[in-house]
């Protein structure tokens, strides 16, 4: 990296295998306060596995990780929350089956009275979570008491981000948040990882899509069989350079030509796949 920051995150050197099945080889990668690093991979790549491990899901099996240059060790998931690192995991995270209110506050729900007498309070945990959910500009949710599992894709990925960033994460990881969404959804959650990042927050960011990478990155770091194959700042490399980074350092154009040469060859039949 070209500054000098101390990185809110760190990875060094980094390994995590299950039994005998290496799945990360020495990563290294940082983090900065109000700055998005997008982790770009193609499937099966590592990308879920390293941020599981940086979230306290799973253990390096070498390496070390700092918070602030400190080094940390996140036992179960609880201990990466306490310090700050917010993730939203690839398939859901959500319950639909638990009102909006009720979810903003899931572990953290403001009560009422004292003693034996405390309740949940229903009114101030929906008031709190519908304001906030509208200043990352879900207008349509006006009411906490809806059942997340009635909002859609994108809803539910900007109520995941709002609590995050209400309950003072300084990290946010959001694993494939635009996988699922529409054109016009997933705009929406590209703008609330902006917003996210000027509010100060340091974003780890993980999409397939190039230009939803282009769009909030300012720092890129690609996993290519669960090691780094390329780290770079904005503006260093150009859209078809990192598509073709992202699979597997082979030139999308000759892959597409390599295809249509074989198709005009095989009466218009596409190669089947090396093994
Ligand atoms: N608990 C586990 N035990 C054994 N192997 C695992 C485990 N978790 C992940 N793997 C393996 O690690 C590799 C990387 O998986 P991972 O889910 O991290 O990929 P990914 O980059 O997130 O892929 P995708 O883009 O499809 O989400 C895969 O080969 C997977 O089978
Ligand atoms: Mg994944």
């Amino acid at each position: 990296m070209s500054d000098n920051k101390t990185p809110v995150l760190e990875m060094r050197k980094v390994d995590k295998s299950f039994g005998p099945i290496d799945v990360l080889h020495e990563i290294s990668l940082k983090v900065n306060q109000g700055e998005v690093l997008c982790l770009l991979g193609d499937n099966g790549a590592g990308k879920s596995t390293l941020i599981k491990t940086l979230s306290g899901v799973h253990q390096p099996t070498r390496g070390e990780m700092l918070m602030d240059g400190n080094p940390v060790h996140f036992d179960r998931p609880r201990d990466a929350q306490e310090m700050g690192i917010a993730t939203v995991h690839q398939f859901g995270g959500t319950y639909p089956l638990m009102s909006v209110g009720r979810n903003f506050f899931a572990g953290n729900e403001p009560t009422k009275g004292v003693g034996p007498f405390k309740v949940f309070d229903r009114q101030k945990a929906n008031r709190i979570a519908v304001e906030q959910v509208q200043k990352m500009g879900i207008t349509r949710i006006t009411d906490g008491d809806r059942l997340v599992g009635g909002l859609s894709g994108g809803e539910r990925q900007s109520l995941a981000i709002a609590r995050a960033v209400y309950f003072g994460a300084r990290v946010l990881i959001l694993d494939e948040p635009t996988a699922a969404l529409g054109v016009k959804q997933a705009a929406h959650v590209l703008r609330i990882v902006n917003e996210a990042k000027r509010r100060g927050l340091a974003v780890i960011f993980i999409t397939h899509q190039v230009m939803h990478a282009m769009a909030v990155g300012d720092h890129f770091a690609v996993l290519i069989r669960g090691a780094i194959a390329a780290d770079f700042r904005k503006g260093a490399k150009s859209r078809e350079e990192i598509a073709d980074l992202m699979a597997g350092g082979e030139s999308m154009a000759d892959l597409e030509a390599n295809i249509e040469g074989y198709m005009e060859t095989h009466d218009g039949h596409v190669p089947e796949p090396a093994h």
